[in-house]
């Protein structure tokens, strides 16, 4: 009997034998597994794209460094004249270190440092995109101490649904992100008062994996509805940033995501008439689908209820599916048709949440089948952690046939170096 007259169920063909011309089962012999790898063709592919999009506007695309902070990856973007969009004194400093320019290099978040600032300063960013009102007073002291001048843009937190996972949703009154617009207009209202901030920008940032134009049309018709009402008052802007967050597809045949083209489209008649600098702080959409993670079968479990096929990688080299129910489409490496069985996909961590897919499709497998992750670019191996002491994973860079390992696997002493016997004793 021959394996397809046992199943009556279609064959699965979908595979991916190579990645930007690279054999993925030599490589993965190679490496080992789980392996992260990236296309650097894709993301220049998305960079070009999006700078075709921005064609005729005077803009500078800040990729979100959150995203994908491996330093090859930076210094990719770097070299295409990407600047940075950071939240963090590390991730200034990998910015930095990649060759990105701190003329491009603006910093968010809601709880920067004064350390933070100070460094930042000291480095001397184009813009922060500033949270709050006590944020405001302290980069007028830290600047004050320095005798220097702070770029900054209030974050408008517009109150706008973005239409995607309420944990990554960021626009609305209720999450703790950015400030009301009547909040940024006493700011402005009182801006003279500031002697070391040259308060002269907006910034907006409603959420992630955005796949709805319309949060976006609002959110921007708000700023920009604001930002006119500024220049009336006499608050001429040097710089809108209308964030990051445009969505990217997870799952073949279902995502639709956003056109670049349309996404600038609706930047372009948001904003027509402003003079300033645009920003933009994509993350996601420049690497996600550039990305894989590579994982071997470990094993088939029948439980009573349902059938497990346990890998390699866990929820502590991805955690989406995990934390936010994220769908990642999965597919084998290796191009043979096989019929299709069904599985809870799940890693070898100690928790049920470990679980890349329930009752996913798949075509069947065998302990040692190698099996590729999809859409695993962004957010990947940037919110990985040694959970389960499972050293983090490595990562290599395909460029055109080629492989460059950009993070060799963790080694056990690196895991665990830094802890130490309780012995040193001190009173505080
Ligand atoms: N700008 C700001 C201020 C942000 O907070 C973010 C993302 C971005 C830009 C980039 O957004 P993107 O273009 O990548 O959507 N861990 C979650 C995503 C969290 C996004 C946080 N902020 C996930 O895996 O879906």
């Amino acid at each position: 009997m021959n394996v397809s007259s046992r199943h009556d169920k279609p064959f699965v063909a979908t595979s991916q034998p190579e990645f930007d011309g690279v054999d993925l089962q030599a490589l993965a012999s190679r490496l080992g597994t789980p392996l992260y790898a990236y296309s650097a063709n894709a993301i220049r592919q998305r960079i070009d794209g999006l700078k075709t999009a921005l064609d005729g506007l005077d803009a500078t695309i800040c990729y979100a460094v959150k995203a994908n902070s491996n330093r090859a990856i930076l210094q990719l973007m770097g070299e295409a004249g990407l600047g940075a969009d950071i939240v963090s004194a590390g991730e200034l400093r990998r910015a930095l270190d990649a060759g990105i320019p701190a003329a491009r290099i603006v910093f968010s978040g809601v709880g920067k440092t004064e350390d933070e600032i100070d460094t930042a300063l000291a480095a001397g960013i184009a813009r922060f995109n500033v949270e709050s009102l006590d944020e405001l007073h302290a980069i007028e002291r830290v600047a004050a101490v320095r005798q220097v001048m702070a770029n900054a843009a209030v974050r408008i937190n517009p109150d706008v649904d973005a239409l995607t996972h309420a944990k990554i949703s960021t626009g609305r009154a209720e999450n703790k992100f950015g400030v009301s617009i009547a909040e940024a207009r006493r700011w402005f209202a009182e801006r003279s008062q500031l002697k070391h901030v040259r308060l002269d920008g907006l910034h907006v940032h409603i959420g992630s994996q955005i796949l709805d134009l319309d949060p976006f049309r609002l959110a921007l018709h708000r700023v920009a509805a604001f930002w006119r009402e500024l220049a009336a008052a006499g608050h001429p802007l040097a710089s809108i940033d209308v964030g990051g967050g445009l969505g990217v597809r997870y799952r073949a045949g279902q995502d639709q995501p956003i056109d670049a083209t349309d996404y600038v489209q609706v930047i372009r008649e948001a904003l027509a008439g402003f003079d300033g600098r645009l920003l933009l702080e994509p993350g996601r959409y420049l690497v996600a689908e550039a990305g894989i993670l590579l994982t071997r079968v470990l094993r088939i479990k029948e439980g009573t209820e349902r059938r497990f096929l346990v890998l390699d990688a866990a929820m502590n080299d991805l955690l989406r599916p995990s934390l936010y129910d994220a769908w990642h489409d999965i597919v084998p490496v290796s191009p043979e048709p096989r019929p299709t069985a069904t599985y809870d996909v799940v890693g070898p961590v100690c928790e049920t949440g470990d679980t890349f897919a329930r009752g996913r499709a798949l075509p069947e497998c065998a302990p040692g089948d190698l099996l590729a992750i999809q859409g695993a670019g962004a957010y990947g191996m940037s919110m990985a952690s040694t959970y389960n002491s499972r050293p983090l994973a490595a990562e290599v860079l395909l460029d055109g046939g080629r492989y460059a390992v950009v993070r060799r696997r963790q080694t056990f002493e690196e895991m665990v170096a830094g802890e130490q016997p309780a012995q040193d004793w001190q009173a505080p």
